[in-house]
């Protein structure tokens, strides 16, 4: 597995490498839900890189940047073992020299839910994708439905850029008691770790009502809502039942929808979803 730094490595890295080529962009602190993508890119590709990049532009000035857990080893071990050919550790200089000025902007779909509450968020998102698929030129990406709304954008920007490339979107991997997996779940205490429970059983309880029948979006919403209320370390952000694709808020009865929430748990904001119909 090569490791590399600056954008003339990268590029006499990527030219060694046969194609098709599968990359996984993260920001690092890997878990089983990165090593998934790994996995997935290393079995439908013939090469597989992964970036390594806890971009500032994404985190507003209140957020956890500076926190942010790094284990730069750890990470390279487990890429290693998941069959990682090339890992790209860019530097903040590297990717935003002196006098960066252009942006990258999904206009519509970045004004709900998560952009609501994270207004440049998905600036951040889409202008450092962009840039690593510009870097990296992969034939197929790979991303979590953990972060749904940002699956969404990055497919719509990867549409009107008109990248050549095909996005591939993976389920959520969860911890055995259901909580999915997230870089941010270190920061949850013993009892927030428990209280953190709420965002997937509500969620589980939304899908279990459904299956039983239950099509309305309110009545959805109000089920998620409910199990958070009901957790005294939990505070709820948002519940939402939208369109999966266009992310509309639904009204009425629903065929399929996305159900997402973000919670804070003590400190930490979590976020979570499911997709139910279809
Ligand atoms: P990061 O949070 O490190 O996540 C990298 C990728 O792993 C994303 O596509 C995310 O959806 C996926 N992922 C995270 N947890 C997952 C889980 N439990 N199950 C399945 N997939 C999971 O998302 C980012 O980094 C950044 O915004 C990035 C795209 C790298 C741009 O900076």
């Amino acid at each position: 597995m090569k490791v590399v730094i600056t954008a003339d490595e990268l590029k006499k890295g990527i030219a060694e490498l046969n194609r098709p080529l599968g990359f996984v962009p993260t920001m690092g602190f890997l878990h089983e839900g990165h090593l998934s993508l790994v996995r997935k890119a290393r079995a439908e590709n013939r090469t597989v890189a992964v970036s390594i990049f806890a971009n500032p532009t994404q985190f507003a000035p209140d957020e956890d940047l500076e926190n942010y857990p790094r284990d730069i080893d750890r990470d390279l071990e487990l890429l290693s073992g998941a069959g990682t050919d090339l890992v790209w550790i860019p530097t903040v200089g590297v990717m935003y020299p002196e006098n960066f000025q252009t942006w990258v902007e999904v206009e519509e779909l970045t004004k709900v839910l998560e952009g609501s509450y994270r207004p440049t968020h998905f600036r951040g998102v889409t202008t450092v994708v962009a840039k690593l698929f510009n870097a990296v030129r992969p034939d197929r990406v790979y991303f979590g439905q953990k972060d749904a709304q940002q699956a969404a954008v990055v497919s719509q920007m990867v549409r009107d850029l008109s990248y050549p490339l095909e996005m591939v979107v993976c389920p959520i991997v969860r911890e055995p008691d259901g909580l999915a997996m997230s870089s941010r779940n270190t920061y949850l205490s013993a009892p927030e770790r428990q209280a953190a429970l709420c965002l997937s059983s509500g969620l589980f309880k939304a899908r279990d009502a459904f299956l039983g029948g239950e099509r309305s979006a309110q009545k959805l919403r109000d089920i998620v809502r409910q199990e958070i209320e009901n957790e005294p370390l939990a505070e709820l952000q948002y519940v939402s039942c939208a369109d999966p694709e266009t992310l509309a808020e639904l009204k009425n009865e629903v065929e399929n929808c996305l159900i997402s929430l973000a919670v804070f748990v003590g400190k930490t904001r979590l976020i979570d979803n499911i997709i139910l119909g279809k």
